[in-house]
């Protein structure tokens, strides 16, 4: 979020573009746009590796397997999602996008690990730019520093940052893809910020903020590892946080579903800012 404050501030058209999405947003939830409706879409998708050691060096097979997940988690045919506890099943939400991978680019760098100053993606900074980010869903996956494991550029900021970054340990599901964050849900996530979703605790350290999305229940702040249900606060029981949301900060074992407002958030922001994916 301190990056993406930063992004905002040295380009008033991101923010500008942010609060017409918001508004977008907003209309479509009021004239009761069905989520259940949204037509099939496939995204092209682009993965960077950028490297120091051969370890870093991803095989295609682990890449493969990041996509087998996502593919899986964005049409709700994640076998997990049986897990949601009762009161919420009925939210269980597809988004009905697919990732296809249609490009593979390796870059072996000197830097030891990138942190959120989006280094990554140029080439003078030990990194590589985007390929055609407009039309494809740019991910970089490189070591990242102080237990990040990935972050994500939100719809309508600059081309030549515009993507999502996954540290390679974080990534997939095999290889160098290291429990707990071994089952791909580190890029469910950052994909769910590059299509506008907020973390459900709304990113304030008390009861104040909110993501946005009314079917997720106001919470007070991220939940870690994998809680036992319920756990309430925000005056927000009896179910209390719905840790089993992608958009928290759980292990990937413990997170499996977008809700139906999720859906409608990430739907209006391929319809319109993102709309050269279709
Ligand atoms: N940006 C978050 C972080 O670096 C990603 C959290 C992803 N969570 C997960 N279970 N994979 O902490
Ligand atoms: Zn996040
Ligand atoms: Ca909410």
């Amino acid at each position: 979020m301190a990056a993406h404050m930063m992004l905002l501030e040295r380009f008033p058209a991101f923010r500008a573009a942010q609060m017409r999405l918001e508004n977008a947003t907003l209309r479509r939830r009021e004239t009761g746009f069905d989520a259940a409706k949204v037509k099939l879409v496939t995204i092209k998708t682009v993965v960077n590796v950028v490297y120091k050691t051969t370890e870093q060096n991803i095989s295609d097979a682990q890449i493969k397997s990041q996509f087998k997940a996502m593919n899986k988690d964005f049409r709700a045919t994640n076998p997990d999602r049986n897990q949601t506890p009762t009161p919420w099943k009925g939210l269980v939400s597809d988004v009905r996008l697919q990732f296809k991978l249609v490009k593979v680019t390796r870059t072996k760098t000197t830097k030891s690990g990138f942190g959120v100053d989006d280094a990554v993606k140029k080439a003078s900074t030990g990194g590589i730019a985007p390929f055609s980010p407009k039309t494809h869903l740019n991910l970089w996956v490189c070591p990242l520093t102080g237990g990040l494991l990935g972050y994500a550029q939100f719809p309508g900021g600059p081309e030549a940052t515009d993507g999502v970054v996954i540290n390679y340990r974080a990534f997939g599901t095999l290889g160098t893809a290291e429990v707990p964050f071994d089952k791909g849900r580190t890029a469910t996530h950052e994909i769910g910020h590059y299509f506008n979703l907020r973390h459900i605790w709304g990113d304030t350290p008390d009861c104040s903020g909110s993501d946005m999305v009314a079917d997720t229940p106001n919470c007070a702040g991220p939940n870690f590892g994998t809680p036992s249900w319920p756990v309430v606060t925000c005056n927000n029981g009896p179910n209390g946080d719905m840790f089993v949301n992608y958009m928290d900060y759980t292990d990937d074992k413990a997170m499996f579903m977008f809700t139906a407002q999720q859906v409608i958030r990430m739907r209006t922001a391929l319809d319109t800012l993102r709309g050269g994916l279709i």
